[in-house]
């Protein structure tokens, strides 16, 4: 994938509306391209688009097995509403089962390393599994949402995965995602109403207080970027080397 052919992507999708812009991405790239969902407001909005026009594209989210209730409520009720095969990755049976044997159920409070090992098994790997032979992942990442993210871009060339990423709720602002789920009676995450913003698993997320960072809530004992890696190209390549993982520290 050429530079320019990302630059003109993101000239082409610029101005398009959501639904014709997942419409579009879909029919140019037939059976490659999946949207990955953890059931934020973000990704409700573009599966309330994906299921309401049955746009063809697959729809699948990491089910790390320490979601929080509401997250599989959610879950349950998107996929009945909208009649959505929604096709959940597992961590590794037998990986997770040593890391829990070695380490402890809750040992991501104890280190750093613990922390980014459990993101590993349980997000990144089935990740990479999810998106094997899929040219274009979509996701629901947006600007607003951190610091570190105001440098992302609508389209973004994924080095480990070798892949398009395409971000198209990008520019959108706390506002237009609340706007249209209430808008569009869009079902949405109960945790919402109880200030959480940003959410994960329930071990590594918190509710935020008034005017902090919507990240600011997950990994909170943690002085990091707050990423786990999903949206880190590099630490994602890094992994893709078994030597690298052993050095590497995101933060
Ligand atoms: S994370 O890297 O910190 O976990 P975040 O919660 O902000 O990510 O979500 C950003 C995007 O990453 C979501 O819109 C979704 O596309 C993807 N994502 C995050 N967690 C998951 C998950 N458990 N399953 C599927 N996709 C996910
Ligand atoms: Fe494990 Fe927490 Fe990472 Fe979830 S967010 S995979 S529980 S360390």
């Amino acid at each position: 994938m050429e530079a320019n052919q990302l630059t003109e992507l993101e000239k082409e999708f610029e101005n398009i509306p959501l639904k014709e812009a997942l419409q579009l991405i879909a029919s140019r790239f037939p059976g490659q391209v999946a949207f990955s969902t953890s059931f934020g407001m973000e990704d409700q909005v573009i599966t309330h688009i994906i299921g309401k026009n049955k746009i063809p594209l697959k729809v699948f989210t990491l089910d790390t097995g320490r979601m929080f209730n509401e997250t599989y409520e959610v879950w349950s009720s998107t996929a009945n509403i909208f009649d959505l095969a929604i096709d959940p990755f597992y961590p590794d049976a037998q990986e997770i089962q040593n890391f829990v044997n070695e380490r402890g159920i809750n040992s991501m409070y104890l280190s750093v390393d613990n922390r980014k090992e459990c993101c590993r098994i349980r997000k990144i790997e089935p990740l990479k599994r999810a998106l094997k032979g899929i040219a274009v992942w979509v996701t629901g990442v947006r600007a607003a949402q951190s610091v570190n993210r105001q440098n992302f871009k609508m389209f973004e060339w994924d080095e480990a995965f070798q892949l398009i990423k395409f971000n198209p709720l990008l520019h959108w602002s706390d506002q237009d995602v609340a706007d249209f789920i209430h808008q569009n009676h869009t079902p949405y995450n109960q945790l919402h109403d109880q200030g959480f913003l940003s959410i994960g698993c329930a071990p590594c997320t918190r509710a935020v207080q008034f005017g902090e960072d919507a990240r600011a809530g997950r990994w909170w004992w943690e002085d990091s970027k707050k990423e786990c890696g999903l949206h880190q190209t590099k630490v994602l390549a890094d992994i893709t080397d078994p030597e690298l993982t052993q050095s590497t520290d995101i933060h």
